[in-house]
């Protein structure tokens, strides 16, 4: 049964740990991320952003595969299906549809329109038992046509969305989403460690986690991160080694490449990839 993240979540801010959020993008994505959740007797959120959603035929058809995953594959670890960077009407549809939890990303709208959107949909959630994560301060980097310039959040800013109740906080620490450019400067521990000053007990969220090096994760972790999403370092681990098994032209025999293979060992550098996630982030075993 799906879960909503703020059990798994408060106990790795305790702990200091942080759970991945792995996005999904299809059948195999999702089934490669759930085994190795089990495997690694780790919590793990799966994520859904509105484009992928839309690409797997809508919100139910892929609570439907989620469902249908825990139960055939005995997955007993804590799942929760989140809305990646869900727009207002977003958040509603997976109210609807039976995710487990959303993300609200108000973060380009002012602050007071992200505030009252915000406290709307922490309502909402709350009186279904699902968690919502908020944003400030935008994350950079393409995503699903979404650009943005990796800004450092208001810390005040976070302290007025932490205190309506969302459940976990993305705070923008000059993390984007996909692979970071030479010159980046790095996170803003600065800011980071401001935030958590003032928000306290509350999860945070760092979005962008491809590419980020190890110290940096573990210092994050260290300052109050305890939920870090990962998309683009799956995808290049999938396209891969689906590229090199075409290039090795195996199996075609007169009738192409049987799907189910083809896609073989792009579900198995998912598995790898997620497994050194999850060793990174310090989720293994507490699930
Ligand atoms: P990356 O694609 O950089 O791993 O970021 C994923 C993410 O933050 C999803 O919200």
């Amino acid at each position: 049964m799906l879960v909503s993240a703020k059990e798994m979540l408060t106990k790795a801010k305790a702990g200091k740990y942080a759970v991945g959020q792995f996005n999904i993008n299809n059948l195999e994505w999702t089934k490669a991320i759930l085994l190795t959740a089990q495997e690694l007797n780790s919590p793990v959120i799966l994520g859904v952003s509105e484009g992928a959603g839309k690409y797997m035929t809508g919100y139910k058809t892929v609570v439907g595969m989620v469902n249908g995953m825990l139960e055939e594959l005995n997955i007993t670890v804590p799942v929760a299906l989140h809305l990646d960077h869900g727009s207002y009407e977003g958040c509603l549809k997976c109210v609807e549809a039976g995710f487990s939890s959303i993300m609200f990303d108000g973060s380009h709208y002012p602050i007071d329109e992200n505030v009252e959107k915000t406290k709307e949909l922490v309502k909402i959630a709350n009186d279904k038992g699902m968690s919502i994560e908020a944003e400030v301060g935008s994350i950079g980097g393409e995503e699903d046509g979404v650009i943005g310039r990796g800004e450092c959040a208001d810390p005040n800013e976070c302290k007025a969305i932490a205190d309506l109740g969302v459940t976990m906080l993305a705070a923008g620490i000059g993390n984007i989403h996909g692979k970071y450019p030479d010159n980046w400067e790095g996170l803003s521990f600065e800011t980071l460690d401001a935030v958590q000053k003032l928000t306290g007990d509350m999860p945070l969220v760092l979005h962008g986690g491809t590419g980020i090096p190890e110290d940096m994760i573990k210092k994050a972790i260290s300052l109050g991160v305890a939920k870090i999403n990962v998309n683009t370092e799956c995808q290049l681990a999938f396209a891969d080694a689906t590229r090199k098994y075409i290039e090795e032209g195996k199996d075609q025999q007169g009738k192409g490449f049987d799907p189910r293979k083809l896609l073989a060992p792009g579900f198995e550098a998912i598995k790898a990839t997620v497994k050194e996630k999850m060793e990174l982030f310090g989720s293994v075993g507490k699930a």
